[in-house]
């Protein structure tokens, strides 16, 4: 558990400690031309990490892994020769990635830097969090066991519905922060990728446009071993980080009496805010 910013604690992962989370408070000085890929785990953050960094190197990959090239804010106590160096080596515009919450996000308030917040149906989050809890957090319960830590919030960064309400409250009165949904960029990957470009200040020709989009798909960074994460280490025999990267895949995983009980929540939380997400095969919740 970490001090979650509001008075509260919220869960983290074991490496994020709140050693960690206090370095960054104090020493991360944000520049007014960062730009920050934020996004709970799970839903789609090195897809858009992917995106910024092709838009920022005119469609190059550059010779770098993605994590290297756009690096983890609160990782970087335990890589990048720390905190420190990380910041102090960065030349020119510099790229993040960040999983934090609202509250805990160096700079939000307080800068001009740009924050692209990437939020993705909560059902289909769950079911690619239990992958990655599976391949690289030594998870070893059932999807079942798994399906209550979500629910209650008991897993990295907490429960997905605040983290992403705190963000999608922040957007609406922050220009700074640009939300994009996971199903938005799936069903139109080049409107997803013009608004990303604008909005970080990037000049984007039909051409640039063309290759980011391709070099963005599922099918390219799958087989990209600079955008793959491969490199980072996981159990064998089971699926690795470019999973399947659909909308949906929680019908094959979510019982009925699940559904419910997550809907249930779901509605509660989500109930006047003027956020919705489709859950695949024309579902948008919540209905108007
Ligand atoms: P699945 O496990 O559902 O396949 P993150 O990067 O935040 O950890 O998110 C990982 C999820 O995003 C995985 O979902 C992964 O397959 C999906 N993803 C990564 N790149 C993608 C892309 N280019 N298009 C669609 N989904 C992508």
């Amino acid at each position: 558990m970490v001090k979650d910013g509001k008075g509260g604690h919220v869960v983290f992962p074991p490496f994020v400690t709140q050693k960690e989370l206090d370095a960054i408070s104090e020493r991360f000085v944000v520049r007014d031309d960062d730009v920050f890929v934020v996004a709970y785990p799970k839903s789609g953050t090195t897809w858009m990490e992917q995106i910024v960094h092709l838009l920022a190197n005119g469609g190059d990959q550059g010779d770098k892994v993605l994590s290297e090239a756009v690096p983890w804010v609160e990782g970087a106590a335990n890589k990048y020769g720390g905190l420190d160096s990380l910041l102090g080596n960065a030349t020119g515009r510099r790229f993040f990635h960040s999983h934090l919450p609202y509250a805990l996000m160096p700079g939000v308030t307080d800068t001009r830097a740009r924050y692209v917040y990437v939020a993705r149906n909560p059902k289909d989050n769950a079911v690619s969090f239990y992958y990655h809890s599976c391949s690289k957090l030594d998870y070893e319960g059932s999807w079942e066991e798994f399906f209550e830590l979500f629910i209650r919030g008991q897993v990295g960064y907490g429960l997905v519905l605040d983290h992403v309400l705190d963000w999608w409250d922040g957007s609406r009165k922050n220009e700074r922060i640009l939300f994009v949904k996971y199903e938005d960029m799936k069903r139109e990957p080049a409107e997803a990728v013009s608004r990303v470009a604008s909005f970080i200040g990037v000049r984007c020709d039909d051409e640039l446009l063309r290759t980011v989009v391709d070099k963005s798909s599922f099918a390219s960074m799958a087989s990209n071993e600079l955008a793959n994460l491969d490199w980072v280490p996981q159990k064998e025999g089971v699926p690795r980080h470019m999973r399947k990267g659909i909308v949906g895949d929680w019908r094959e995983h979510f019982s009925d009496e699940q559904s419910r009980r997550f809907d249930a929540l779901y509605s509660q939380k989500m109930r006047g805010t003027g956020l919705r997400f489709d859950f695949g095969d024309g579902l948008v919740l919540p209905a108007e």
